[in-house]
Formats: structure tokens, C-alpha cells, sequence
């Protein structure tokens, strides 16, 4: 008889596959349906960006392991493209890393922080990879709830002293992933004091940076706290450039933050294919062209109800 370890039913079950069955069972019903239950994009990746990944599937120097962090040049691109949107200014060597998406990175995140037993706040309601990473590492999970009366942004006050002083990290995500919450930089300011305060390291997973139809670029985390002091943001291709199949994102932050991470996932993985690396690369680099016209497409939509 197989026996499993513990942390496998700790995992529960996976709301995917759930939602899965679910649209599987109805469609053999025949009844039609719009699928809001993963947020994948159902557009194509722009021409310009499969351009790119085609053509170096005809290169050889692209078909081995790209090893230690990705390229040179996707890690440039990444800090440049972070300083000319938010003003923060990152070196591409020790505050850059490149990432299978942003799931697989704040899924492994809490190995580098985590003890067994330590705590990790995380938003209720809140998104799967950020309660599975701190469960595979043994950690305890505290949930802040997210009401609509304060604006779906946690009450730091309200989290019990006893359990602050055992947190080693916090998961904020904004806009937020299912509430469509955005977080103003003042509220970024007064996590990024509340996490120095008790030294805990502050992670933002920002998927959905350009997916707003009013008002500003929502901030980076990164602009309240230009140091980097304390915070980890992850960014994805999947959302902005349709690219979730791809499977494409990065981390940008706090150096000792950025160096646990990858000491994490160079026991995990080689990094992704240098033909995709390139995509991205040409898709960071073609400003809001090729997102323009997908942010008008939701918007359209949202407006069509
Ligand atoms: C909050 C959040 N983080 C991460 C992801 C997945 O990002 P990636 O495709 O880069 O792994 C999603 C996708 O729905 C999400 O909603």
C-alpha cells in the first residue's frame, strides 16, 4: 500500500478541476455557457510576439537549458521596463528573475520563507497557488478578510498581535483576483511600514497590472517601497499579452527575497524555453501596443452588460 505524505490531503481540492467538471457537465447537457471560472484569456497572442517564438524555434542556440536566471537580456528588459512604468529602478542581476509564471513563483516563495508552523497572511477570498505554496511548505495559513465596506483591502490592525509576531510573509494581489479591487499607493504605503515593523516580507502578485478600464496604472508595490526593503512583486505575460499558455513571468525586488527564490526553483526547474524568453521579450518591449487592444476587448464586454 502507497503511502502518501500528510501535506497531499493538506492540499484539498483543487477549485480548477472542480470548475472543470463542472463546465464539462453541462456542456454534454448541450446547454451553452460564458466561462468566468479560470482567468484565462480566451484572445490570441499578438502575431508580433508568435513571429518571434517561431523564429527561434528555427535557431539550434535556443533548443538547450537556459540556465542560471534566464538571459542577460530579458532580465535588462524587465528593469527597464519596470523603471519607465512605475519610476522604480532595479539592478537585472540581483533584483530580477525571470519565472514559469507568476503561480509557480509564489507557489514556491514560501519554501525560502517558511518554517513549519510559521504564519503567512493571506487575502480570504484569495488565489489558489498563494494558500497551496504555503501549505506544501507547512506553514499556517491566517486569511484577512476582504469586505466590501473597507474597499476589499485588508484591516492590518485587526490581525491578532500573536499571530503578526509569528508571520514571516504577507500575499497581497491588486487588482485583486476575483473582488476586481484595486489597491491605492497609500495602502501599499502603510503594508510596506506595517511588514517592516514586524519583518515580514511583503508579496505582491500583480497578474492583472493592466487589466483596468478607469482611472490610472494601478501602482506597483515597488512604489511604496523604492528600497526594496521588504517586497517581491510578480508579473505574468499570461494576462496582458494572452500569453498563458506560454507560460511566462517574473519577480522583481528585494535582493535576499529574489536570491531565496531562485535558490528554490534551481532545484525545481532549467527556466523556460529562450524561443518564449524572447517573446516576452519583444512583447515588454512594444509598450501598451499589442495591450491596448485587449484591455478595449474586456472592456467592451464588461460595458455589454
Ligand atoms: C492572482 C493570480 N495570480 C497568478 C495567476 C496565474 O498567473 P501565471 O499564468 O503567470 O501563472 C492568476 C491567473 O488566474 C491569478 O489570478
Amino acid at each position: 500500500m502507497i503511502q502518501f505524505a500528510d501535506r497531499l490531503a493538506a492540499l484539498g481540492r483543487n477549485v480548477f478541476a472542480d470548475m472543470d467538471r463542472a463546465k464539462t457537465a453541462r456542456k454534454s447537457r448541450g446547454l451553452d455557457l460564458i466561462d468566468l471560472s479560470l482567468g484565462s484569456s480566451d484572445l490570441p497572442t499578438a502575431p508580433l510576439i508568435c513571429q518571434v517564438i517561431a523564429q527561434s524555434l528555427e535557431d539550434p542556440s535556443t533548443h538547450g537549458y537556459t540556465l542560471f536566471g534566464s538571459t542577460a537580456e530579458f532580465r535588462g528588459v524587465i528593469a527597464q521596463w519596470m523603471t519607465e512604468r512605475y519610476g522604480v529602478s532595479l539592478d537585472p542581476e540581483t533584483e530580477v528573475l525571470p519565472l514559469i509564471g507568476s503561480q509557480e513563483g509564489t507557489a514556491h516563495l514560501p519554501l525560502a520563507l517558511l518554517n513549519p508552523g510559521d504564519v503567512a497572511l493571506l487575502t480570504d477570498p484569495g488565489y489558489p497557488s498563494h494558500y497551496g505554496g504555503v501549505t506544501l511548505a507547512g506553514g499556517e495559513l491566517y486569511a484577512m478578510p476582504l469586505l466590501p465596506e473597507h474597499g476589499f483591502l485588508p484591516q492590518l490592525d485587526q490581525i491578532p498581535a500573536e499571530t503578526v509576531a509569528r508571520a514571516r510573509m504577507m500575499v497581497l494581489s491588486y487588482p485583486h483576483n476575483p473582488t476586481a479591487a484595486v489597491a491605492p499607493l497609500d495602502f501599499f504605503q502603510r503594508a510596506v511600514a506595517f511588514c517592516r515593523r514586524h519583518s515580514i516580507a511583503l508579496v505582491h502578485d500583480f497578474p492583472y497590472a493592466d487589466l483596468v478600464f478607469t482611472g490610472d496604472r494601478p501602482p506597483s508595490v515597488l512604489q511604496a517601497d523604492p528600497t526594496k526593503s521588504i517586497c517581491i512583486e510578480f508579473y505574468t505575460c499570461s494576462k496582458s499579452y494572452n500569453m498563458g499558455g506560454f507560460r511566462i513571468g517574473f519577480a522583481v525586488g528585494n535582493p535576499d527575497l529574489i536570491q531565496a527564490l531562485r535558490a528554490v526553483k534551481s532545484v525545481v526547474d532549467f527556466n523556460q524555453y529562450q524561443g518564449i524568453t524572447r517573446g516576452a521579450i519583444a512583447a515588454l518591449r512594444s509598450g501598451d501596443a499589442i495591450i491596448r487592444p485587449t484591455v478595449q476587448t474586456f472592456r467592451d464586454r464588461r460595458d455589454a452588460w
